[in-house]
């Protein structure tokens, strides 16, 4: 359990819980522990690894974590229900330090048309989940959800009961992102004036950024006497996404003069994670995202460049490298043997489940040196993205060529493998991506809708990977795929059918807030 100390903040990411409620990223087993243990290298208080009753997998997911990580907390969410918090009690029994994070709704407008609960009933059920949890844990954390919209003195009422139950963090969700940062602050403030016993336990908020509010929020409740605020990577998460972690902390870290608060982020960390968890979920940065953005520390104007040249302070309030902009080294080359690699993966935390998956990986870092000069760190994270993508492949690319010429329509030919058998086509589009998808469409008729087409360069130069995102949806269903080659319409061809191959994969599972 994190130590209750009055100057200490607690971050409490939520990238593999509310994060991956983001359309379309879903995250594997694998995929969950590459993010925990970078997260853990991050320094995160307590990592919430996912909804254990969502589904077997997502059981998995989180038992995995939480068998894997060792410096941080391993939490899981649990509906206010026995077999939720059973289920979570169970994943995160192997965990160093495990804590069950239960909630349920406050607000009227929950309890009335979502739940159906009378205030009683929700006073009832919390506690008997609180009681529960700390059966498997003494480390409990309680959330009103729609707090934000809950009546004061019903989350009084709620609050008191669910520390007399023995619960020790006591989260406070603007669930739908509807609050301001003054309402916010003055909610927290009163709520821990009025709550009999509330210095005992650790108070939290988890804010939403429907209004672009969500990290202004999350600094208002701190002020006002939370000492743990949930947040998540590159604000990742449902709708508008959470709070972002790295401006949350960056904030408290840079006006300390304000907080007076320590966090344990180690703060280089922070650029290789984004790129990690965007990598993986297929959500690009914006260019001009706070601290993580491409364009975060680029001085365009003549004016700032000059002042900056001149004294740094002039027109920077970070350092960039303060926030790991430098990790960006060359890393291996053609010439590098399987060792080298290997060293590099592992400094990277990347680990291959067999030798088999090592060598293929090898055999496309050959392939891709051949092409590129230099090979930076991030396009060994994506060679190994595609290696995992790879392993589930019901769809497979076994070759393709496109054409484009100017006054002449593009055309595409692929050839897939499916199945064991081949398949080829072509295609014709308004471009050779476009040509491309239309070859592939030829051969699966997948009766999906494209939501989304967005191509990142990995890293600088022409002669960089690109990195392709493709969102489909089919039947309600929503998937992100990703694809990277030094070819951007390889690269495009690999994240359609990696997106199409999570789509076969028909995962099943539960949303905790429906
Ligand atoms: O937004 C929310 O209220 C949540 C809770 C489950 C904490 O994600
Ligand atoms: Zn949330």
């Amino acid at each position: 359990m994190p130590e209750i100390t009055k100057d200490k903040l607690i971050i409490f990411d939520t990238t593999l819980r509310d994060g991956e409620q983001s359309p379309g990223a879903s995250m594997t087993r694998e995929m969950k522990i590459r993010i925990a243990r970078q997260l853990e290298k991050l320094g995160v208080d307590i990592i919430e690894a996912g909804f254990a009753a969502a589904s077997p997998g997502d059981f998995a997911a989180v038992k995995a974590v939480a068998e894997t990580i060792k410096g941080s907390t391993v939490c899981s969410l649990a509906r206010a229900i026995e077999n939720d918090v059973r289920r979570a009690g169970e994943a995160i029994q192997p965990a160093k330090s495990g804590r069950i994070h239960t909630f349920i709704a406050t607000s009227p407008i929950h309890m009335q048309h979502k739940l159906r609960m009378n205030e009683d009933q929700v006073v009832e059920h919390a506690v008997r989940a609180v009681k529960l949890a700390l059966e498997y844990t003494d480390d409990v954390e309680f959330s009103a959800e729609d707090a934000v919209r809950s009546d004061m003195d019903f989350l009084v009422r709620v609050f008191d009961a669910v520390i007399k139950a023995g619960a020790t963090t006591l989260n406070v969700p603007d669930t739908v992102g509807y609050s301001i940062p003054a309402a916010w602050g003055e909610r927290i403030r009163q709520l821990i004036a009025r709550v009999p016993d509330s210095h005992k336990v650790i108070w939290s908020t988890h804010c939403h950024n429907d209004l672009g509010l969500a990290v202004a929020n999350s600094l208002s409740a701190v002020m006002n006497g939370a000492r743990q605020i949930e947040c998540t990577i590159n604000g990742l998460g449902e709708r508008a996404g959470n709070a972002s972690l790295e401006e949350v902390v960056m904030a408290v870290k840079t006006r300390r003069d304000i907080f007076n608060l320590d966090t344990r982020i180690d703060t280089t960390q922070i650029v290789p994670t984004s790129k990690l968890v965007s990598s993986i979920t297929g959500y690009p940065v914006q260019p001009n995202k706070a601290i993580v953005g491409a364009n975060a520390f680029a001085h365009e104007s003549g004016i700032h460049q000059d002042g900056v040249i001149k004294h740094r302070e002039t027109y920077e309030i970070m350092r960039a490298e303060d926030v790991g902009w430098n990790a960006n080294k060359l890393s291996l080359g053609k010439l590098s043997g399987r060792n080298a690699l290997r060293q590099r993966f592992t400094a990277l935390n990347i680990e291959f489940r067999s030798e088999e998956a090592f060598n293929a990986t090898f055999q496309r870092f050959k392939e891709l040196a051949d092409r590129k000069n230099e090979i930076f760190d991030e396009d060994l994270q994506a060679l190994v993205s595609d290696e995992a993508a790879q392993v589930s492949e019901h769809y497979r690319l076994v070759a393709m060529g496109a054409h484009s010429e100017t006054g002449a329509m593009p055309v595409a030919r692929v050839v897939m493998n499916i199945d064991g058998k081949e398949h080829h086509a072509d295609g014709q589009g308004g471009g050779p991506v476009d040509a491309t998808f239309k070859a592939i469409e030829q051969i699966v008729h997948s009766g999906t809708e494209l939501q989304l087409f967005s191509v990142n360069n990995i890293t600088s130069g022409t002669d960089a990977q690109g990195e392709v995102t493709v969102r489909l949806s089919k039947g309600g269903r929503i998937v992100n795929g990703q694809g990277a080659d030094t070819d951007i319409v390889v690269a495009s061809a690999k994240a359609y059918l990696n997106a199409l191959n999570k789509l076969h994969s028909k995962l099943e599972r539960a949303h905790p807030q429906v």
